[in-house]
């Protein structure tokens, strides 16, 4: 940020996606959680962090992301902005700290007064659209959530790809449509088949961000544990290992960069 406050350019705004977006131009996302890593990305020309609640997996060593707290998320999130100046940067809002709109708005303000945050993510369903319009009315930018949404594990069964049958990705599609007329900036969409990644796609004038969603998502999102090989025992199908091959980790970075920037990743054997 510039003395003024005025985001340097060259700096990732929501504006810029958005250009990205109507030009055709992918989107390479990825998660981080610390200052070093968040640096890294930044060079390897990453053009959005995700501070996720997966840090409850790949950080914290738990079975699911519910145990997340918002103290986590902050401290994290504060680490990662305090390493990177040009990617916008993300953050989650963990289980349960988004039930009433003025619970979200506290939660939210946490993670863009204290951790520095460029805007908020969180796993909305449709009972969330009053906190979206919450948010979005006091100026804060929100990215949705829809498909396999990690902190419904209990309630989804176990982490299957969502959205298969007709009906359920018809109402996928509502669902976020009513949420773009709520307000969102960005969409993630995770394990849906490609073809409903295509759709919703299409559909919205807001970039979608694809986790196992095809190759015809705006932008392509992995977890940095993941694509770097660090990640202990299953790692999903829809994701690749880049540091195959590499020696260093900003090399297997700014492979996965090129590869989403060319559409060659995700590639078929990474959909459903
Ligand atoms: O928490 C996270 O890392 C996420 C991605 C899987 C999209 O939400």
């Amino acid at each position: 940020m510039s003395a003024h406050g005025k985001a340097k350019s060259g700096n990732i705004t929501l504006n810029r996606l958005a250009r990205m977006k109507r030009e055709g131009e992918k989107i390479a996302v990825l998660t981080a959680y610390d200052a070093s890593f968040a640096g890294l990305l930044e060079s390897a020309g990453v053009d959005v962090i995700l501070v996720g609640d997966s840090l409850g997996n790949v950080v914290q060593g738990r079975k699911t992301t519910v145990p997340v707290t918002i103290d986590d998320m902050v401290y994290h999130t504060r680490a990662v902005t305090r390493g990177c100046a040009r990617p916008l940067v993300m953050a989650d809002l963990p289980f349960m700290t988004y039930a009433t709109a003025q619970q979200t708005l506290d939660n939210a303000a946490r993670l863009m007064r204290e951790g520095e945050a460029h805007m908020v993510k969180l796993e909305a369903g449709m009972l969330h659209l009053d906190a979206i319009r919450a948010l979005v009315g006091n100026g804060i930018p929100v990215c949705g959530h829809l498909g396999l949404t990690p902190q419904s594990v209990h309630k989804m069964g176990g982490y299957r790809v969502q959205g298969r049958e007709q009906a359920a990705a018809d109402r996928m599609l509502e669902e976020a449509l009513e949420q773009q007329a709520a307000g969102i900036d960005l969409l993630v969409v995770e394990c849906i088949p490609s073809e409903l990644g295509r759709r919703i796609s299409d559909a919205l004038d807001i970039p979608v961000i694809g986790i196992g969603a095809g190759p015809h998502c705006d932008a392509q999102v992995l977890v940095l544990y993941d694509m770097i090989g660090v990640t202990r025992g299953h790692r999903p199908s829809f994701s690749k290992n880049f540091m195959d091959g590499q020696g260093q980790v900003e090399d297997a970075v700014r492979n996965f960069v090129s590869a989403v920037k060319s559409g060659s990743f995700p590639g078929l054997e990474h959909c459903f």
